[in-house]
């Protein structure tokens, strides 16, 4: 026996779905209705009539915009879920026909948008009727994405424990210790313990390679002192060279020094010779459990695992 709301909700249309999606992601009936060229009344009438077949508001106003009710952000999932749905059902169309056709979205790291595009783009090639999204956020932006689960995979350090998620890692990450050119320590044979008076520069809360760091300085009960937190590898970068202070960074957001003898980079950086680093840590190519894998998705976890054999990521046997 179908309940009355089920009986209106099989009656949901996509195009008030469409509406739905929209408003929801920007939070703006106006944005939404430009975003899919129809006029703002009719995106309205939409959602009056979504929220009348759910039966309970999905938005209420917030200041001067609005936001999503608890009904509204249970049915952007499930709207969501509807979407990738579809999505396996085109690539498995494609399948009957020989293809690996559909999309493929990855949600990677910062610090893996120095090689993610080399690995995409062979495969892309490789692959024409794949089209290929790729998304770059820090450690956090990524967990968002996989909590909501928007892409088929992820690519990052420290998959995050409380999701259901299967893991493959396949890169190395080294992490060193970066000072400008030049610096009174080059060269040295250092303990971390030495670098305690130094002014350290860290990525923002919510990177991975802040946590790894906090975790790791927490564990040896180094407390460096912070002088700054900058946003991307790029801004830590420029500041070191700048000669702000030192930092933990990625190896392959670092260029290799230029020729053999000397360790300074062509962008002005030195690497530290602080005992126990590099850091060894990995990424892994990640991806949740619970929903089925495109075909598209699954034949670019077995080129990440063919890349692997290939090649390190840049710097990393340096
Ligand atoms: P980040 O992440 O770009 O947030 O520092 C690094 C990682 O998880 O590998």
């Amino acid at each position: 026996m179908h309940s009355n709301r089920s009986r209106r909700l099989s009656r949901v249309t996509p195009q008030q779905l469409r509406a739905f999606e929209a408003t929801a992601r920007l939070l703006s009936v106006t944005g939404a209705a430009r975003e899919l060229h129809l006029t703002q009344p009719t995106v309205s009438v939409q959602l009056r009539e979504l929220a009348a077949a759910v039966g309970e508001p999905l938005f209420e106003s917030a200041g001067r915009g609005i936001r999503l009710t608890q009904a509204g952000e249970a049915l952007q999932q499930t709207a969501g879920e509807l979407n990738d749905c579809w999505r396996r059902f085109e690539s498995r169309l494609a399948e009957l026909n020989g293809l690996v056709r559909g999309s493929l979205r990855i949600a990677a790291v910062t610090t893996a948008e120095y090689f993610v595009p080399d690995l995409v783009g062979p495969f892309a090639a490789a692959h024409p009727g794949v089209e290929i999204e790729l998304a770059v956020e820090n450690r956090d932006g990524v967990v968002a994405r996989l909590q909501r689960g928007i892409d088929d995979m992820a690519v990052m350090m420290m998959p995050p424990e409380d999701l259901p998620l299967d893991r493959r890692p396949f890169l190395d990450n080294p992490l060193v210790v970066i000072a400008p050119a030049g610096h009174r320590l080059a060269g040295k044979r250092l303990r971390l313990a030495s670098l305690a008076g130094e002014r350290w520069l860290m990525r923002e809360p919510g990177s991975g390679t802040r946590m790894a760091a906090e975790r790791h300085f927490a564990e040896l009960g180094f407390e460096p002192k912070v002088a700054m937190s900058l946003g991307s590898n790029e801004a830590i970068k420029h500041a070191v060279a700048a000669g702000l202070g030192i930092a933990l960074l990625s190896m392959v957001a670092v260029r290799p020094p230029v020729g053999r003898a000397s360790a300074t980079t062509a962008e002005g950086l030195e690497i530290l010779k602080v005992a126990g680093f590099p850091l060894r840590r990995r990424w892994s190519v990640v991806w949740r459990r619970d929903r089925p894998l495109t075909i598209a998705a699954r034949r670019f976890i077995e080129h990440l695992g063919a890349a692997r054999e290939l090649r390190a990521p840049r710097g990393a046997r340096a």
